[in-house]
């Protein structure tokens, strides 16, 4: 049985002392839950104060980003050993970060390497745009992305990564993927490459996350499909209500 995780992903929105408030609410809301991982992902100039205000929470830390190198000159950069020594976990390969950034999937897998060569858990980010969905290249895209990631990663290492499944044409337009479309994507695509790549209980051990337009109203369809292991919320982990929420369907 795998234990769903969710996590917040607040991209770039909230200032210190907002970070703090919300942090505060979501700890609140969520008191009595049970069963279930959440994550919080603030932007790097939160991190300390939300870090401070999780104190003693089971509620846990996450980064949005980060380089591969330890150090060195890369102005503007934030290195693994600096994100662990305030996360548990790190979001890598953001569609977001594939699109304005230019991240590759090299990029990705040597941060990936990274990660967990520091103890951090990553949460890897696969998906489709619109046009190859349209193309029918969903399949070999998600595939694609997933072999690359995992290129040169042992069983063991493989199986302590999450991935996060995020159609690129859900984010944030309000339009979520189905959810049994989501749920055979992870099988076939996700799931049945992992199966290629180690063996099929690794495939069965590794979390995914569906990410995409998540909202309360939403998730509990998203989190009955079999494959699919929690979310990674944007738009509506901005406050803490929707948020509480969406952890809480998770759960039914
Ligand atoms: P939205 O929930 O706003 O669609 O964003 C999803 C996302 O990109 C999470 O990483």
């Amino acid at each position: 049985m795998r234990t769903p995780i969710v996590a917040a992903n607040w991209k770039m929105h909230k200032t210190i002392r907002e970070a703090v408030d919300l942090t505060r609410d979501v700890r609140r809301a969520l008191l009595d839950v049970q069963g279930i991982e959440v994550v919080l992902c603030p932007p790097f100039t939160a991190l300390s104060a939300v870090r401070d205000t999780l104190g003693g929470s089971w509620i846990q830390l996450g980064a949005q980003n980060m380089h591969f190198e330890e150090q060195g000159a890369f102005t503007g950069e934030i290195s693994p050993l600096m994100v662990a020594e305030l996360c548990q976990y790190v979001i890598l390969g953001h569609s977001e970060r594939r699109q304005y950034f230019g991240e590759t999937d090299e990029g990705v897998n040597k941060k990936t390497k990274a990660a967990l060569a520091h103890g951090l858990i990553p949460i890897v980010c696969v998906g489709e745009n619109l046009e190859q969905n349209r193309a029918g290249q969903t399949s070999a895209v998600v595939g694609g992305q997933v072999r690359a990631a995992f290129q040169g990663l042992s069983r063991q290492e493989a199986a302590r990564v999450i991935i996060a499944y995020e159609p690129v044409w859900a984010i944030g337009t309000g339009i979520p993927a189905e959810p049994a479309d989501v749920n055979r994507i992870i099988g076939v695509s996700i799931r049945g490459v992992l199966a290629e790549l180690y063996d099929e209980e690794t495939a069965q051990a590794i979390r995914v996350q569906y990410g995409g337009s998540v909202k309360p109203d939403n998730m509990a369809d998203f989190a009955r499909q079999p494959e699919i292991d929690g979310a990674l919320v944007g738009g509506a982990s901005l406050k803490a209500d929707s948020f509480a929420a969406i952890v809480k369907a998770t759960l039914v």
